[in-house]
């Protein structure tokens, strides 16, 4: 067995999910242009079925960065190499970043903090899942879908070694899968 117990189902992600969008919709129905950063690879599938139930248009944008490149650990650094067409458009604007784990808060406190010198008009941050540890960054979620333990976890576009993201629920990796 690939995982050992489901953390989410699917229905919970579902309702989980959904009540995310109704929050940025009170939040930003009324906002002129709003930006979503979505980091890849892990919050692609979540921000897709986030952003479809929202009312209004948004711009939407993919950024790959991370801190863990694959692994199952935290390399403890992030690449940012942001294309100078986005750094240009964030200017004024308010950015909302998508990401999926807010794990040691490396990669999320990191691209706010960058995304400072191109002067957006605000950021906000909507994360599917906070692991239930103490985060080497704090930053603060806007959007906060669920609070899991402190193990890894596959679905939901979350994978191991770039498998499992559709599974349609949040499982913990068996831990035999870790060797
Ligand atoms: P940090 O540590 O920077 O981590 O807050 C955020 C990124 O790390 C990845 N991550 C995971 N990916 N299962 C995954 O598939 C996990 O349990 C996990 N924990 C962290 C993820 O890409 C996240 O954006």
């Amino acid at each position: 067995m690939i995982y050992d117990r489901i953390l989410i189902t699917a229905e919970q992600l579902d309702a989980g999910i959904e009540t995310l969008a109704q929050q940025i919709d009170s939040a930003h129905r009324q906002t002129e242009g709003l930006l979503a950063l979505v980091l890849l690879e892990g919050a692609r599938i979540f921000a897709d079925r986030l952003l479809s139930r929202l009312s209004f248009p948004v711009e939407t944008e993919y950024l790959k960065i991370s801190s863990y490149r694959g692994g199952v650990k935290s390399t403890g650094q992030v690449e940012l190499n942001l294309p100078a067409a986005l750094c240009e458009k964030i200017q004024g604007r308010p950015v909302l970043i998508i990401d999926d784990i807010y794990d040691t808060g490396l990669t999320l406190y990191s691209l706010a903090e960058h995304l400072r010198q191109y002067k957006p008009g605000s950021v906000k941050t909507c994360v599917l899942l906070e692991k239930q540890v103490p985060h080497q960054k704090n930053i603060a979620i806007d959007f906060l879908g669920f609070s899991v333990e402190d193990v890894f976890v596959i679905g939901c576009g979350m994978d191991y070694q770039g498998q499992y993201r559709e599974l349609p629920f949040v499982a913990a990796l068996h831990p035999k899968q870790l060797g």
